[in-house]
């Protein structure tokens, strides 16, 4: 007997969404997966719901055409708004959420609000408009592995998340499940590792640390920096979820990474070399509470089962270009500068 081929199974049911929510699409990874789906299916259209906070900014979705991306400025919270724009729609895929754990770690409350209270209202919306439902989040829901494990996060990792930001994403992703057992809703969920590219916040690390070296200021390394991340480019995130969305199995989670693992110091390094400084130009600063010591994804699921693989393999030239874009957009990030510093010098970091 011929082994069943997870392909085929799948390539039977494609889902072909012509309109389309994105919430959280003035973000980072949705801004990214806005211009992606614009340039590679013109003909869906894309409805951002975005409620514009701190972390979200019109101009990373500007240029696109209007008669493709329409943008309305809501909160995922509000139960009355979403009763008004979700008809009509055939998927909302979700990446709308409060994303920084140092931030969560400083203040919880909005992480439980807009993660867990927003996923819940949103899949209440899919419910009843019975609209395909894409749920991102993130490879933190299962906590971290020790640097020497051998092993790598696969979807039957147990939930072990360490942080507000990770413990509010690991509560989002078991109510998407809840509701597809439950009231049938047709969902799909992904888990992806850390993302880099164009249009990321300057708190995070590696934006953190150009933007820095840019002004002059030496960037900051967190505890020992041995601790250890899975970079994927986010143009690599976006090519996984659209798969996900379009020939994913209902029901089904899948890990997104693309064997990227690298331990923060390296990072360092290199954006330091890459900027043409020494290799030792930074500052040591105070561990993050709890910090995970390491996370590793196999995506052997997603490759296997749809044939994915990512694009952006080489992470020094994917950060050269981070580099390059952050060099050539200074008015984007500058006026977010100052108060970023500001909220990690509180922290002493
Ligand atoms: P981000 O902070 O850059 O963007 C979040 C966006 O959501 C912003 O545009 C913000 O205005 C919007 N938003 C926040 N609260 C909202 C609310 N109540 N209603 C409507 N909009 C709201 O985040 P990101 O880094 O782009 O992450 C996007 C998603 O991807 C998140 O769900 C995050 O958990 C997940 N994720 C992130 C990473 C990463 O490396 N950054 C990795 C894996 C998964
Ligand atoms: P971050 O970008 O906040 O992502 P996450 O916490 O979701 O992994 O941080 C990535 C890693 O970099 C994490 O181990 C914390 C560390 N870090 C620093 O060492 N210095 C910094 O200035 C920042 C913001 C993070």
């Amino acid at each position: 007997m011929q082994p069943c081929r997870y392909s085929e199974i799948v390539s039977s049911e494609i889902f072909k969404p012509r309109n389309i929510i994105v919430t959280g699409g003035c973000g980072f990874i949705g801004a990214n997966f806005v211009r992606y789906v614009a340039r590679n299916h013109p003909d869906v259209h894309i409805t951002v719901l975005d409620k514009l906070t701190y972390a979200g900014n019109p101009q990373n979705i500007a240029g696109l055409p209007q008669s493709q991306v329409e943008l309305v400025q809501g909160d995922i919270c509000d139960a009355a708004l979403l009763e008004r724009i979700v008809p009509g729609h055939d998927a909302i895929v979700h990446f709308a959420a409060e994303s920084h754990n140092d931030n969560s770690i400083a203040n919880p409350e909005p992480f439980i609000t807009t993660n867990v209270e927003g996923t819940f209202h949103l899949l209440e919306a899919a419910r009843k408009y019975d609209v395909r439902f894409h749920h991102i989040s993130t490879d933190e829901v299962y906590g971290d592995l020790a640097l020497d494990d051998p092993r790598r996060f696969t979807e039957s990792t147990p939930y072990k998340p360490s942080s507000p930001y990770s413990a509010s994403k690991a509560a989002s992703d078991q109510l998407v499940r809840a509701w597809v057992r439950t009231y049938d809703l047709r969902a799909t969920i992904s888990n992806c590792s850390n993302n880099y590219g164009p249009y990321q916040h300057v708190e995070k690390f590696i934006p953190r640390q150009i933007t820095s070296i840019m002004e002059g200021v030496r960037p900051k390394l967190y505890g020992t920096g041995e601790n250890v991340r899975d970079w994927i480019h986010t143009e690599d995130h976006s090519s996984a979820v659209w798969e996900i969305l379009t020939r994913g199995r209902i029901g089904e989670t899948y890990l997104i990474g693309a064997d990227g693992e690298m331990s923060n110091i390296a990072v360092m390094r290199m954006i330091l070399r890459l900027m043409g400084c020494a290799e030792d130009a930074f500052d040591w600063v105070c561990d993050r509470p709890g910090h995970d010591r390491r996370y590793a994804i196999d995506s052997n699921k997603l490759r296997t089962e749809l044939g994915w693989r990512p694009v952006h393999t080489d992470f020094e030239a994917g950060l050269q270009a981070t580099i390059a874009w952050y060099a050539a957009n200074r008015a984007w990030w500058e006026p977010a500068k100052a108060a970023t510093e500001a909220r990690y010098r509180a922290q002493g970091q």
